[in-house]
């Protein structure tokens, strides 16, 4: 297949795009480099032998979009393309609201335009606000906390009921869980702009020696070792994810829910303590006060995912922790390294 990937050069696109190219699939991206590299694409083609077409510019551009598809007959669309940092969004709701709701809009309206009917849209398990219990099954309730969740479920409602007025679109919401690791070649990774707000990130950095200490948010939660706990998800089963997507969904209607997650919980501590045994070196760190908006535990029941796509995760968090530090330590200060 022949797939748009918006905000290929991103993080997850970016590893998302090799894994289509290994599977026979043929990847475009686009991306305005907001929050990426162009370096990427070189990455891609290294480990792949192949380099994704690649068009840069805005998902907001309609003109831009309607040169993009007039160049590229593409069958489907997985939609990345995104703003993600929970403060900033905070402080600039708007920005956030604009390319997260607006930048999805205006994505459908010339993907109708074009006639291609089929999309994957990043999601997060952020739209389930404060969960009443774990693990998390789809149809829980919904319920953002900050702009940037409201600008997912927001655009995860714009979603619904545009599939409802068009029903031969397949349109499938992916609610990605704490999404980690690197490409096992240590050729990608991610790569945080400015100070990192997820933890592993943070913690790989230390490591490494850009920080001084990693600051521990809350030790008071009700969990086994008061640190918070979530649903660490290796990137490249993530990426394996949406291909499950794409060949099982791509060309059915409906709308389609799914959380991305391994069902595992992990506390803040196991993950310094697995960092410090891989890299072979002690993680300072110190208990802070809770960060506002965190949850004492977040994972997911995948079992809807691997019911319907036949997918699960399989890397453990040996895995994880090994292939970020593989990516970190080739590159201490990322793509810009
Ligand atoms: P990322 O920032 O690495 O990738 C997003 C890409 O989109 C970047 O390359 C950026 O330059 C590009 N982009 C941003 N705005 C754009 C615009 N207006 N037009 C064109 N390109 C634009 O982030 P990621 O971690 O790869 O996340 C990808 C998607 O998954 C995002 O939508 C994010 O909200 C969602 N998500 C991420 C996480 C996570 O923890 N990484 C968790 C849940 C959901
Ligand atoms: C955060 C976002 C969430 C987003 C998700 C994935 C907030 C409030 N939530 O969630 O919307 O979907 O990332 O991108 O920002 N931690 C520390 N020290 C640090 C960083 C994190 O102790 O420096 C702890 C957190 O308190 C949490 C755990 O590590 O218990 C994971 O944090 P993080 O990686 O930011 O992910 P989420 O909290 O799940």
């Amino acid at each position: 297949m022949k797939v748009l990937v918006t905000g290929g050069a991103g993080y997850i696109g970016s590893h998302t795009c090799i894994q289509l190219i290994k599977h026979g699939h043929t990847p475009v991206v686009i991306d305005n480099l907001c929050n990426s590299k162009a370096v990427v694409l070189d990455r891609i083609e290294c480990v792949t032998g192949t380099r994704p077409a690649f068009m840069q510019g805005d998902v907001r551009d309609s003109s831009f979009l309607k040169r993009v598809f007039a160049t590229h007959a593409v069958d489907s669309v997985i939609h990345f393309a995104g703003l993600k940092a929970v403060g900033e969004s905070v402080e600039k709701p708007l920005k956030y609201y604009d390319t997260n709701v607006s930048g999805t809009l205006n994505l459908v309206r010339e993907m109708q335009a074009a006639n291609i009917n089929s999309l994957i849209f990043s999601s997060s398990a952020t739209v389930y606000g404060e969960p009443a219990s774990v693990p998390i099954q789809e149809d829980f309730p919904t319920a953002a906390t900050n702009p940037y969740g409201r600008s997912k479920l927001m655009a995860e409602e714009c979603l619904r009921d545009f599939q409802h007025a068009n029903p031969d679109w397949s349109i499938t919401l992916l609610r990605y869980f704490n999404p980690v690791g690197a490409h096992d070649s240590g050729l990608l990774g991610e790569d945080p702009q400015g100070t990192p707000n997820n933890l592993l990130p943070f913690v790989a950095q230390v490591a490494v020696g850009r920080r001084e200490k990693l600051g521990v948010f809350g030790n008071d939660y009700p969990t086994p070792d008061g640190t918070g706990v979530r649903d660490y998800i290796h990137v490249v089963d993530l990426a394996d994810g949406h291909l499950a997507a794409l060949d099982k969904l791509a060309y059915q209607a409906g709308i389609h829910v799914f959380n991305l997650g391994t069902g595992q919980g992990h506390s803040v501590l196991d993950m310094l303590h697995a960092f410090e045994a891989v890299a072979k070196r002690p993680i300072p760190y110190e208990i802070k006060p809770r960060r506002a908006g965190d949850i004492a535990e977040c994972y997911a029941d995948p079992a809807c995912a691997k019911a319907t796509l036949g997918w699960s995760a399989k890397k453990d968090l040996q895995t994880m922790v090994e292939d970020t530090w593989r990516w970190q330590s080739k590159n201490p200060n990322g793509y810009g390294g």
